[in-house]
C-alpha cells in the first residue's frame, strides 16, 4: 500500500510517499481501507516531535480517517467488514489501509461523504464534549470562540448556536470572520485590528461572556480571561499560538469562574458511551442541516505535506482534506 513517511522529525517537506507492507487488524482492532483522511493541527506537532506522542520512525502522520471496514479482529462485535465508517487514529491515517482499536470507530451515517466524514470527528467531537461535558453551556448564555474559523473554532460556532447560545466568534482576519458569520455567529470580533477585552466589554454590555473556547492560548488567553462573566468556564481546548498561557488564579476568584481542561481523545476511551451519545445528536443536527462541516481544500495523497503546512501557516479555514484513494 502507499503511505506518507516521516522518517525523522522535522518540517512537512521532509515527507515521502511510500510503498510499505500493509497492516494487520489484531484482535481488538478493524483494517481500515482509507479513503479520506482529516488534517488538524496535532499533525504539524506530532512530525516536528512536539507533540505529547511520538510515535516509532518510520511513522504516517494523519490523526483521524474515514473509509470502509477491510478486516475485523475476533473481538470485535459492533463492525462488520464493508461497513462506512470514521476512526480517530492519533496517526496513520495518511496510508491506504490501518489498523485501529475498535472503540475508536464509529459507523458513519448513510447521507455522509467520506471527504466530510474525514473533517468531522475530531473537530465535532472535541467541541461538544467541551461545550457539553466541560462548559454545560446553557441557551441562552453567551459563547465566545476564539480562532472561530479554524478546524475546531469553527465546530464550536456550530454547536454553541445548536445549543441556543449566542456566539462570537473571533479571529485574525475579516476573510476568516465571514466563515465564522456563514456558519451562524452572531458578533464578530476581529483580533488584529481591535481590542478584545474592550470589544467583548461592549457586546456584553460589560458583564463578560460565560464560556470562553480557546484553542489558541498565547496572548489571546490573557486578554480574554479578564473578559469572563460571573460564573464564567474557560475552556482550555489548545495553543496554536505556540503559546502555553499561565493564569494568575485570583483571576479566577473574582468571578466565580472555572478553568476547564478539554482532551478530546481521552473522554472518547474512556467515556465511550457519553461519546457515542454525543455523536448521535451531532449526526442527528447534521441531518437537519444545523452543521454544515467546511472542508476548504482537498490534497492528493502525495501532497499531505502542503496539507499540513497550510495548518501550520495559519493559512487554513474550516478543514482541510487528504484524499487518500
Ligand atoms: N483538546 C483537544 O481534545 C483537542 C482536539 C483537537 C485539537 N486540539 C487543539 O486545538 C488547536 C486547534 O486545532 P485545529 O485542528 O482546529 O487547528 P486549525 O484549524 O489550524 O485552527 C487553529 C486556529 O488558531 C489560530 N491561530 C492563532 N495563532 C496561530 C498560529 N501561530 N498558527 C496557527 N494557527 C494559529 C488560527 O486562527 P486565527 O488566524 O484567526 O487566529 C487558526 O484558525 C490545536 O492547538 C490543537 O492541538 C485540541
Amino acid at each position: 500500500m502507499k503511505a506518507v513517511l516521516c522518517k525523522a522529525f522535522g518540517p512537512a517537506e521532509n515527507l515521502v510517499l511510500e510503498e510499505v507492507a500493509s497492516p494487520e487488524a489484531k484482535k481488538n482492532e478493524i483494517l481500515l481501507d482509507v479513503h479520506a483522511a482529516g488534517v488538524n493541527f496535532p499533525d504539524t506537532l506530532i512530525i516536528e516531535g512536539k507533540y505529547q506522542f511520538k510515535p516509532p520512525f518510520p511513522f504516517s502522520p494523519g490523526g483521524e480517517a474515514a473509509g470502509v471496514v477491510a478486516a475485523v479482529g475476533e473481538k470485535i462485535s459492533h463492525l462488520k467488514v464493508g461497513d462506512r465508517v470514521m476512526a480517530l487514529t492519533g496517526w496513520g491515517s495518511f496510508a491506504e489501509q490501518i489498523a485501529v482499536p475498535g472503540y475508536n470507530v464509529l459507523p458513519i451515517p448513510s447521507a455522509m461523504d467520506f471527504t466530510t466524514a474525514a473533517a468531522f470527528s475530531m473537530t465535532y467531537g472535541t467541541s461538544m464534549h467541551a461545550l457539553k461535558q466541560r462548559a454545560q453551556l446553557q441557551p441562552g448564555e453567551t459563547l465566545l470562540v476564539l480562532g472561530a474559523s479554524g478546524g475546531v473554532g469553527l465546530a464550536a460556532v456550530e454547536i454553541g448556536k445548536a445549543m441556543g447560545a449566542r456566539v462570537i466568534a473571533a479571529a485574525s482576519s475579516a476573510e476568516k470572520l465571514a466563515v465564522a458569520k456563514n456558519a451562524g455567529a452572531d458578533e464578530l470580533i476581529n483580533y488584529s485590528e481591535s481590542n478584545l477585552k474592550e470589544e467583548l466589554k461592549r457586546l456584553t454590555q460589560g458583564n463578560g461572556v460565560d464560556v470562553i473556547y480557546d484553542p489558541v492560548g498565547g496572548d489571546l488567553f490573557d486578554h480574554a480571561i479578564r473578559s469572563i462573566a460571573w460564573n464564567g468556564r474557560l475552556l482550555v481546548v489548545g495553543f496554536a499560538s505556540g503559546r502555553i498561557p499561565e493564569l494568575p488564579v485570583n483571576l479566577a476568584l473574582l468571578k466565580g469562574a472555572a478553568v476547564l481542561g478539554v482532551f478530546w481523545g481521552s473522554f472518547a476511551q474512556r467515556q465511550p458511551q457519553d461519546n457515542a451519545a454525543n455523536f448521535q445528536q451531532l449526526f442527528a443536527w447534521h441531518a437537519e442541516g444545523k452543521l454544515k462541516p467546511l472542508v476548504s481544500q482537498v490534497y492528493p495523497l502525495e501532497k499531505a505535506g502542503e496539507a499540513i503546512d497550510s495548518l501550520a501557516n495559519r493559512k487554513a479555514v474550516g478543514k482541510v482534506v487528504v484524499a487518500v484513494r
